[in-house]
């Protein structure tokens, strides 16, 4: 009984991990999509230019063209790319669900973190592969890049926090007055570091990544003429201003200072944190932890201000983009060790 037990446990934590991982390949993907315009490739979900299924095979695409049913302008590879990005997270989703009921057949002490967690990220990524409806044509996809962004990110987060709470790896740290009021900071430094992450998706989306093409100053100056409502409407296209008219240079500029002032202060305070996490942890694990995310934020720091000096190159965006994910797992796992679970998990 107790084997059997201890069987879906393991199998619980295989297949959680799996599903993180999946998760993080799915928003690296969406990063992918972002700066290589693929989306919107298809007009509709699930049905794609009025075939049940998006065309994938060239051939399938070629006949879309024949029958008119494809706008010109449309690459075979926009509509590969759109059309697979759109249908993985419904597959996570499926899979989620498998996650969830067995979370709810270990019956441990923590049946509702085992159960509505999956639960949960399930229905972020169903929601998801839906918003792609949203994406095409007429409807406004600079906010949709933004939701599809949010969702993915809460999908990972969700299932790496899961991970992170079988307590196979990285044991959270035992509870210590020293460690007590880095909690509270480690948090607000999440939030900081996602919502940076959602400005750079915001840069990425709109094309405003060589609005400031100089570093450290931009266009020559430290503060550009900027036109901020325009830079943050969400709900218009691509390109367009909240008027309907074409969104001037003012406008992405404010999009990418935001980004850049925003790195500024997740530097500052993200790398203050670590620091003082090593210093407090300097004689136990907790150290290793503070190093994991100093290094990443260094290096994503880094890999930003090459992206703009080499005038981005579509390999270093995508790694500016990953170490931005990893960014994110390194500060969940910070949040992990600094909060103690009393009992392992059953
Ligand atoms: C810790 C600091 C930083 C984080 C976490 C971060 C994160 C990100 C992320 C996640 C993206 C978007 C990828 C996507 O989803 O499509 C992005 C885009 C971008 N970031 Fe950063 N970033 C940081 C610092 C910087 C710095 C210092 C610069 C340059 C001065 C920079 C320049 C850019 C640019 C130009 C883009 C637009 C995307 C592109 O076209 O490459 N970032 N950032």
């Amino acid at each position: 009984m107790l084997n059997a037990g201890s069987n879906l446990s393991t199998r619980y934590f295989r297949l959680t991990l799996g599903c993180a991982a999946f998760a993080f390949a799915l928003l690296l993907f969406g990063v992918y999509v972002r700066l290589s315009d693929a989306n919107p490739g298809c007009d509709a979900w699930p049905s794609c230019y009025g075939k049940p299924f998006a065309p994938l095979t060239a051939r399938e695409i070629y006949e879309a063209w024949q029958d008119r049913v494809l706008p010109p302008g449309v690459l075979q590879r926009q509509v590969a790319v759109d059309a697979i990005y759109r249908y993985l997270p419904a597959v996570l989703g499926l899979v989620l669900v498998g996650l969830a009921d067995l979370g709810r057949r270990r019956r441990s002490r923590f049946l509702v973190l085992q159960f509505m967690a999956p639960a949960t990220a399930a229905t972020l990524a169903f929601l998801q592969s839906g918003l792609a409806q949203f994406a095409a044509g007429r409807h406004p996809r600079a906010g949709y890049a933004m939701a599809d962004l949010a969702f993915a990110l809460a999908t990972v987060g969700i299932l790496w926090w899961l991970t992170l709470r079988e307590q196979r790896f990285w044991r959270p740290v035992p509870p210590h007055p020293r460690i007590q009021h880095l909690r509270p900071r480690a948090l607000v430094a999440l939030i900081l570091v996602v919502g940076l992450i959602l400005l750079g998706g915001w840069t990425a989306a709109n094309n405003a990544g060589l609005a400031c093409p100089d570093f450290p100053t931009c266009q020559g100056g430290w503060w550009p003429a900027m036109d901020f409502v325009d830079g943050f409407t969400l709900w218009r296209s691509v390109g367009v201003n909240h008027r309907g008219g074409m969104i001037d240079l003012a406008g992405i500029t404010a999009i990418d200072v935001a980004h850049r002032v925003a790195a500024l202060i997740v530097l500052l305070y993200v790398g203050w944190l670590a620091l003082r996490t090593i210093r407090v942890g300097f004689d136990s694990n907790l150290c290793r932890y503070g190093m994991l995310v100093l290094v990443l934020l260094l290096g994503e720091t880094i890999v930003g201000v090459m992206d703009v000096v080499l005038r981005l190159p579509l390999v270093v965006e995508m790694i500016h983009g990953a170490i931005g994910g990893l960014l994110m797992l390194g500060v969940i796992a910070l949040n992990h060790v600094l909060r103690p679970r009393r009992v392992h998990a059953g």
